[in-house]
């Protein structure tokens, strides 16, 4: 509720400070002026609430958590811990310490302030669930019950849920579901908005399961009905390391477990009915260098994550987690050891120590043969490639791994000694198709270099490499006084990756077509920790010259269907399916319903934030609706809006 009264008048007389029995007197005080002030909304009954959450044992908990109270997104968002200073400036003036809170109080005395702090303090909070093991010894048993393995198996077909960041395990964002179609698109219209606090990074790809969309918003994870826009739960995490970055792609799902990475380096799994905590494993520290934005992959009972943190000098890998516990129980290094196969491709072994090797965005997963495909980023430092001779494996390599065990099948590095930060990112979608009359199993490669490539999946044979965007200067070397090239730094395909229709074997991609100035330090660049490892920097062209293109390919020839270009770089994901549409947004704000023939607009509604990550489709009570990502992109990016879901479907 939204309290009138602005400002509390306490009518205590000074205290001073310094002497226990002073706190004492202190808190006596404080009593009769909770009562006086805040008993009108509050009690100090653990688990017994008033218009506001029950303050028993509030000094000392997290801001927002207690149970059983229902508290604004302000602040369950804050990020608050509830110690004496905190507390003595929220009740300074609350709205001040947390915009949009529904308690609007001010107690405008420090003496009153401090006297029921110091009351407050002396109240048992009640008897808390011991905090979920970091390193639990048991697995971990959820309430709820989350898709199962044979649900996952079967995500391509199923057209109900969204159960992987890019749709299912080929990654091919295709839903065989045509409620929404070309010929009605133009009658859709929001029917609900989700919109948090908070103007962070927003690049989540949403998953959907029986009708609940789960999403991440920086550090915080939350679960929303698909058809209301309504929260059911969200759980925020607080860091207990450095965080290098706070942009996060997601999570994923299986047998009433979520899992996602966190920004100082905890991979987590939450209860998908409740959202409480069920184990948490530092696995990567922002002291490298590292963080963890990319959504994890979940099969069987192993979950596979890996850090990004390249431009800060991150030495990465990518490994194998159990589910129910989150031990590792295989790691492979993107950038190997010293006495490791790939590291005689670093001349320097100096070199190796800050590698590079991101991951950032969706692996790719073919079942039947066990076979996981990872995009390994760019290597460090970015531009200075004279500290770091050799072809520098596994940067920009597509790597495919035995998923059971982390053993290397086979690796393809395009751009090795990359000097120009283009970071191979997409592994997929993954294919089969008739390629001259033969059964083909097929892989879709791209990446910042503003390529989309072809290969077959057994043969590692390119059937195409086609340009996606403006290439300029591609074999130059950034130079001290500057070279101009294209693509820029967030130029090329970023971290939504391609499309792929079956029924029509087409390939949809958007890309950024942005150049830039890359230039090269006067001197080799020292690792330093929080701190880009670049060796050079970039000027972008202005945003003005920036391009966001999208093209529909044929996905055995790679002969372009059509080509859309708009005003803005484009990083929103594409979803397609047999209703003949793609659903996308753009920087400028708006949802859009494209027509998959030849990518005229059918649909478009201004969502009121930028639109860079991602877009799904799913239905509830058989109905078909859509769900898009709106709010501020990142601080490289741009763009505007706190972070936000919104919500369509026919009339
Ligand atoms: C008119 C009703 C009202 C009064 C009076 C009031 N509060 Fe609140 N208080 C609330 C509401 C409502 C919330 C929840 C706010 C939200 O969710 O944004 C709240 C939240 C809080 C919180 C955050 C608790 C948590 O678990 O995060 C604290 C601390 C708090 N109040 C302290 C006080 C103190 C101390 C006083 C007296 C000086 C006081 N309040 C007076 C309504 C009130």
């Amino acid at each position: 509720m939204n309290s009138s009264i602005r400002t509390v008048f306490v009518a205590l007389p000074l205290l001073t400070f310094g002497s226990s029995a002073l706190a004492q007197q202190d808190a006596a005080r404080g009593k009769t002026a909770y009562e006086a002030n805040c008993a009108a909304c509050h009690t100090v009954i653990p688990g017994k609430h008033g218009f506001g959450p029950s303050l028993a044992g509030v000094v000392g908990r997290e801001a927002g958590t207690v149970e059983g109270y229902k508290f604004t997104s302000a602040l369950a968002q804050s990020g608050l811990h509830w110690d004496a200073k905190n507390l003595d400036e929220f009740l300074t003036n609350t709205t001040t310490k947390v915009p949009g809170t529904a308690m609007d109080l001010a107690v405008p005395n420090p003496a009153d302030r401090a006297a029921i702090i110091a009351y407050l303090g002396t109240i048992q909070g009640p008897a808390t669930a011991a905090k979920a093991a970091a390193a639990p010894a048991a697995p971990v048993m959820p309430r709820g019950a989350g898709p199962t393995q044979a649900e996952l198996l079967a995500a391509q077909s199923n057209n109900r849920d969204w159960l992987y960041a890019t749709h299912d395990y080929t990654g091919a964002r295709y839903v065989d579901l045509a409620q929404i179609s070309t010929k009605n698109a133009a009658s859709l219209r929001p029917i609900c908005i989700y919109r948090s606090d908070i103007p962070g990074p927003t690049q989540t790809n949403p998953i959907v399961y029986k009708g609940v969309i789960y999403v991440t918003v920086e550090k915080y994870t939350a679960a929303i009905d698909g058809k209301t826009c309504r929260a059911k739960w969200t759980h925020k995490w607080k860091a207990d390391g450095r965080e290098i970055s706070l942009a996060n792609r997601g999570v994923a799902i299986k047998d009433g477990i979520l899992v996602r990475g966190q920004t100082d380096g905890n991979l987590i799994a939450l209860d998908m009915e409740s959202g409480k905590l069920l184990w948490s494993r530092k696995i990567a520290n922002g002291d490298n260098g590292q963080y963890m934005s990319m959504p994890p992959l979940i099969f069987e009972d192993l979950v596979l994550y890996g850090p990004a943190g390249a431009d800060w000098g991150a030495k990465n890998w990518i490994g194998a987690f159990k589910l129910t516990t989150g031990e590792q129980v295989w790691k492979f290094n993107l950038i190997p050891d010293a006495n490791e196969p790939g590291a005689e491709t670093w001349k320097d072994p100096k070199s190796l120590e800050h590698g590079g090797a991101s991951l950032w965005t969706p692996i790719s997963l073919d079942v039947k043969t066990g076979t996981l495909y990872v995009p390994a980023g760019n290597p460090a430092p970015d531009f200075y490639g004279d500290l770091r001779p050799g072809d520098n494996l596994y940067t920009n390599s597509v790597v495919a791994l035995d998923v059971r065990t982390g053993k290397l099948k086979w690796y393809k590095q395009f751009g090795p000694a990359d000097v120009w930060d283009g970071d191979l990112d997409q592994v997929s979608p993954l294919f089969s198709a008739n390629v001259k009359g033969k059964k083909r199993d097929l892989i879709t490669v791209s990446g910042k270099d503003g390529l989309m490539r072809v290969l077959d999946r057994d043969t590692q044979e390119m059937l195409f490499e086609v340009p996606v965007t403006r290439r300029e200067n591609i074999d130059a070397k950034p130079t001290v006084p500057g070279v101009h090239r294209c693509p820029g730094l967030l130029g090329g395909i970023e971290y939504n990756g391609p499309a792929y229709n079956p029924k029509t074997q087409t390939l949809f991609t958007g890309a950024n077509d942005w150049c830039g100035i890359f230039t090269l330090a006067g001197t080799a660049p020292t690792w330093a920790v929080q701190t880009h490892y670049y060796g050079g920097g970039v000027t972008p062209d202005s945003a003005d010259q920036s391009k966001g293109v999208l093209m529909a390919f044929d996905a055995i020839s790679g002969k372009v269907k059509w080509k859309k270009e708009w005003a803005h770089s484009w990083s929103s994901a594409l979803t397609t399916t047999s209703g003949g549409v793609i659903f996308t947004g753009a920087y400028d704000n708006d949802f859009l319903v494209l027509d998959q023939a030849n990518g005229e607009v059918l649909y478009r509604f201004n969502t009121g934030g930028s639109m860079g990550g991602g877009v799904v489709t799913y239905q509830v009570d058989g109905k078909q609706y859509v769900a898009a990502v709106s709010g501020v992109i990142s601080g490289f990016h741009g763009g505007s809006g706190t972070s936000a879901i919104v919500v369509f479907a026919l009339r």
